[in-house]
């Protein structure tokens, strides 16, 4: 079978670039090793988790914003069956929708493990071990990334007592305990999951911070929220074993700066220590295909490998894991196919935490312009100012805003705060039209919203906020 594109991996990188390259009028095909489409975002990663934290949220709302409201539900109780009954629903209905997709633009599915022989041909084993040859003018490496572990140090991971992200969104029960390796994305939400459903959490991270690469002052502050939840840290913690124990599993970690070695035991350990790009296993080497120092597959400005005609978009090559930045990578590699001109602006790329409250970012934080040595001004607004936020009991957080302070181009906003996720993007489309704080600040905001406190945090970086 002969095609125009084939893509190996169904995540929203791969998924993506498939139907674009369909729209465009090319004859795609599609190769997944797992069940279902959509990789590791819609069945084991951001879908499920969010279910989980919208539900785990509304369940500590009931017990602790519903009273003040002045809804008495009394005490909530929870039917963890159901919860997961509904993140199942709703990996089921995303994967399901994909499926959908694919056959609405007519692309191929090839069922089995890709390996690449050449440019141009891909082979696809099956479950049965029966092997498929695909012939392809592109092909297209989509595998995404797998779990990393922790360099250095053996974990076993069962996927019941010793976790990584795939088992923490399946726990069959709340464990009373619950250690955290990694104060990251990954161990941040899923540890505020089981934290509001009851675990006591203990998160031990390397760094002296949580969120590393997060602005500073954004991270230090977002760290006290969750610490008057109940998660508990132990920063600048090298962890170096994970055992299993009769109980459960325990974790020894020691101070990065020297000193004795702990030991704490818990029902459950959630290893959450990064993620590293599925490389491996793809026939990549066979091929000629290059990796980088990391094992991500190198590519150039427009994702072709070393090898003309063989293409990677994606967790799998460098730059943030992120599923927006693989989609917009795969929008962009499918125009390029197609003859159009496709790009990426990696200056403007939203990064949300889904704790509560969120965290979300885009563009440069302090310690970058200040690394960078650019002259910047900040302008920050609370959202115990803001109206909205009273009203809903979602005073925690800030807008935080850094503009260039010769020509008042914003170059970074992060927010702290009920909704940042769905606020963080007005600053993201107004970076990318290269906006200043002025013209943000001018562009009227409906009242009353949260959305207002962005307003008025542009307001206090080219002038003065009305509000505080
Ligand atoms: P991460 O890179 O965000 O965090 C891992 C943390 O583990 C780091 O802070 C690191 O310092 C720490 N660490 C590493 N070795 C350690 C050790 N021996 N002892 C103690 N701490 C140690 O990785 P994470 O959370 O596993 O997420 C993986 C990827 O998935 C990330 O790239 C993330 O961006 C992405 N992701 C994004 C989400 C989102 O956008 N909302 C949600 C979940 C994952």
């Amino acid at each position: 079978m002969s095609y125009d594109v084939v893509i190996i991996g169904t995540g929203p990188a791969g998924y993506v670039c498939a139907i674009k390259c369909a729209q465009l009028g090319l004859k795609t095909a599609v190769v997944e090793k797992e069940k279902t489409f959509g990789g590791t975002c819609l069945n084991i990663g951001c879908i499920p988790s969010k279910a989980l934290l919208y539900a785990s949220e509304m369940f500590a709302e009931a017990e602790h914003a519903l009273p003040t409201l002045g809804v008495a539900v009394g005490k909530p109780k929870l039917d963890l069956k159901a919860m997961m009954a509904h993140k199942d629903a709703t990996v089921d209905a995303n994967v399901k929708g994909v499926e959908f997709l694919f056959k609405k633009n007519k692309i191929d599915a090839f069922r089995g493990t890709g390996r690449v022989v050449s440019a141009g041909k891909v082979t696809v084993t099956g479950e049965d071990g029966k092997e498929t040859e695909v012939e392809a003018k592109s092909i297209v490496i989509a595998t995404g990334s797998d779990v990393a572990g922790i360099p250095g140090v053996e974990v076993n991971f069962d996927e019941k007592v010793i976790v990584s992200s795939t088992g923490a969104l399946s726990l069959a029960k709340v464990p009373a305990t619950m250690v955290v390796v990694g104060g990251g994305v990954i161990g941040l939400e899923l540890g505020s999951v089981w934290a509001r459903l009851g675990a006591k959490v203990t998160v031990v991270e390397f760094l002296d911070t949580i969120l590393g690469g997060m602005d500073g002052e954004v991270a230090r502050q977002f760290q006290r929220m969750l610490a008057k939840q109940g998660l508990e840290f132990r920063l600048g913690a090298k962890v170096t074993g994970v055992e299993k124990t009769k109980k459960g599993a325990s974790v020894t970690f020691e101070p990065v700066k020297g000193g004795n070695a702990e030991t704490i035991e818990a029902d459950v350990v959630l290893v959450a220590t990064g993620r590293r790009a599925y490389s491996g296993k793809l026939g990549l080497k066979e091929a000629g295909v290059a990796l980088d120092e990391r094992g991500r597959v190198a590519v150039d400005k427009h994702y072709q490998t070393n090898v003309p005609g063989i293409y990677a978009i994606g967790d799998v090559i460098a730059g943030p894991m992120l599923a927006h930045k693989g989609e917009d990578e795969g929008v962009a590699l499918a125009e390029m196919l197609a003859g159009q001109a496709g790009h990426v602006n990696y200056d403007v790329i939203p990064s949300v935490v889904y704790t509560s409250p969120e965290v979300a970012s885009v563009g440069k934080t302090e310690e970058e312009l200040k690394k960078a040595g650019i002259d910047y001004k900040v302008g920050k607004f609370p959202f115990t100012a803001n109206g909205r936020a009273r009203a809903m009991l979602h005073t925690d957080g800030f807008v935080k805003i850094l503009a260039d302070k010769a020509t008042d181009r914003m170059l970074g906003v992060h927010i702290v705060g009920f909704g940042a996720g769905e606020m963080i993007h007005e600053a993201a489309v107004l970076m990318e039209f290269g906006g200043s704080s002025e013209d943000l600040a001018r562009t009227c905001h409906a009242h009353p919203t949260m959305s207002e406190a962005v307003k008025e945090a542009a307001l206090a970086t080219f002038s003065k906020p009305i509000h505080i």
